[in-house]
């Protein structure tokens, strides 16, 4: 069965059993030192999508101690700490800057190498998708963990990306990603050779034509008949041009506005060059889902695992749009909730991270954008609403606010976001809660008085108490929440959803 998880894929990945996926291609966060953020038009919605900064940090010391302490017993973390160990001479055991960024970054990925390797069948690969600023460490992590022997190419993917803002970078325009492909057994490996048409210039060379109207050519020195019809193609060489990034094809159809997506066909080659229809592909660093997708186009099963939901998001509408796939129905998905016992659950945690997570989904089921301090108190969501005034014959713009509430509402809360939707002149407020509010609140939503569009009224502070009967049937969301009906909540359209375009200038030095 296929399956998407949302968590932190280390966790995931150490409940995996050994030898269960036959590839793995994943693109992890590269350490660039930036935030991809999502840069809204307004200013209070800005929310990371992920954070490519690393600090040498308690999180990163214990990772340390963690894979020092599995080295007692296990071959691939010894040699993982081993490595971890003389990088640690390389980058003078430094704990600040760039130097204990790295030393952070590596052992946060080690970890998960040491446990894709584990999981990964006796004849099974990798594909690491890495930029330069990490790739050569990355490169002898991968040597410890998977072996030296088992390195099969540097791939690298020419991005071809000197052309526009880029052309003022003082130095050389970065123009490639590397990708790093090992094998678990180099002995025996699924590795199906991928051939490209040839050149036009080699074609002209077939430019006799049989009884049967078949090209060949026979002027070579054994003047044996070459059919054109016989040759394979060129072979593909572990450098890739021909595969263009978003940077190039910015309008491309395919692009979901998820900050660091990736082009399907490039996940696509590497799933039909080392593995065969019906076998588990696996990506821990899913994203907006290019991999599932790809695996799911060339009829393999596949596992995805990201740890925020403004990927998963993306990730499940990308399955239903072009597979047709359900949620819960067409295949697993764990730690999103599709009904309220998950809701519970994920709350129930304590989880700072899940809380955070669980009202960025709420807010983005009205189609608002999660604010900076989602989860934090105060204001959890954000958007436009413009409103027709017939007296004066024009439109005028005014925000939509939302603020998520896990536990008991209390009347304290309801009024400060009356506060909150006061201060930054908010039209209409939508208080979420899972518990129902009182006949107080409601009557205090009725001293937030209401507004006007196209002769119709509308309550200015509305509730939305999430229940089962919205999982069931999420457009009853639309009754729930009275907006004016040319404005009403519906998911946005495909290339607008979840980020904005220009965060796409962010993507990569
Ligand atoms: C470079 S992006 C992958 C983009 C993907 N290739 C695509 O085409 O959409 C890296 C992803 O890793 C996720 N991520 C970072 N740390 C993670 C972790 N510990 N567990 C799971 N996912 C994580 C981020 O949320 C981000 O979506």
């Amino acid at each position: 069965m296929n399956k998407l998880y949302f968590g932190d894929n280390l966790q995931i990945l150490r409940e995996m059993d050994d030898e269960r996926v036959h590839l793995i291609c994943t693109d992890p966060p590269f350490n660039s030192g930036r935030d991809y953020n999502t840069f809204l038009s307004d200013s209070l919605a800005q929310k990371k999508a992920f954070t490519d900064t690393w600090t040498w940090d308690t999180a990163a010391q214990d990772s340390r101690a963690d894979i020092e302490s599995r080295a007692i017993s296990s071959d691939t973390y010894k040699a993982l700490d081993t490595c971890l160990k003389g990088y640690d001479m390389v980058l003078q055991n430094i704990v600040t800057g760039n130097k204990g960024a790295m030393r952070a970054y590596l052992a946060f990925m080690g970890a998960r190498l040491a446990e894709m390797h584990r999981i990964l069948a006796k004849n099974g690969s990798i594909y690491l998708h890495c930029d330069p600023t990490a790739s050569h460490y990355l490169k002898g992590v991968m040597d410890a963990v998977f072996g030296v022997d088992n390195f099969r190419r540097e791939i690298i993917w020419n991005l071809n990306t000197s052309s526009g803002y880029k052309s003022a970078v003082n130095g050389f325009v970065r123009g490639h990603d590397v990708i790093l492909y090992y094998v678990k057994n180099k002995d025996s490996f699924v590795f199906n050779k991928i051939f490209q048409p040839h050149k036009p210039e080699y074609i002209k060379r077939f430019r006799k034509v049989d009884e049967q109207g078949r090209h060949f050519r026979d002027d070579r020195p054994n003047k044996v008949r070459q059919y054109l019809d016989e040759t394979k193609g060129v072979a593909l060489t572990d450098v890739w041009s021909d595969i263009m990034s978003f940077q190039q094809n910015s309008t491309s159809v395919e692009r979901l506005g998820y900050p660091t997506q990736k082009p399907r066909v490039l996940y696509e080659r590497m799933i039909k060059a080392s593995s065969n229809e019906g076998e588990i592909v696996l990506d821990p660093f899913c994203g907006c889902g290019t991999t599932i997708d790809a695996a799911h186009t060339l009829n393999r099963y596949w596992i995805g695992i990201d740890i925020t939901i403004l990927a998963l998001d993306p990730m499940r509408e990308r399955m239903a749009d072009r597979h047709g796939l359900k949620p819960s129905i067409d295949y697993q998905i764990e730690g999103y909730p599709t009904n309220m016992q998950e809701v519970r659950k994920l709350l129930k945690e304590g989880d700072k991270r899940k809380y955070h997570d669980f009202s960025n989904w709420a807010v983005t089921r009205l189609g608002l954008k999660p604010t900076k301090d989602a989860g934090d108190g105060g204001l959890d969501g954000v958007g436009h609403l413009t409103l027709w005034d017939p007296q004066q014959m024009k439109e005028s713009d005014s925000r939509i606010l939302a603020e998520v509430k896990a536990g008991k509402p209390t009347m304290t809360q309801v009024r400060a976001f009356c506060h909150v939707m006061d201060q930054h002149k908010a039209e209409v407020g939508i208080f979420i809660t899972i518990e129902p509010v009182t006949a107080k609140m409601r009557q205090e939503a009725q001293n937030m008085g209401t507004f006007e569009h196209n002769n119709k009224t509308y309550p200015r502070l509305q509730f939305w108490q999430i229940d089962d009967a919205y999982f069931q049937n999420p457009d009853i969301i639309n009754t729930l929440v009275r907006l004016p009906e040319a404005w009403r909540i519906r998911p946005t359209q495909k290339s607008e959803r979840h980020f904005d375009n220009q965060q796409m200038q962010l993507l990569r030095g």
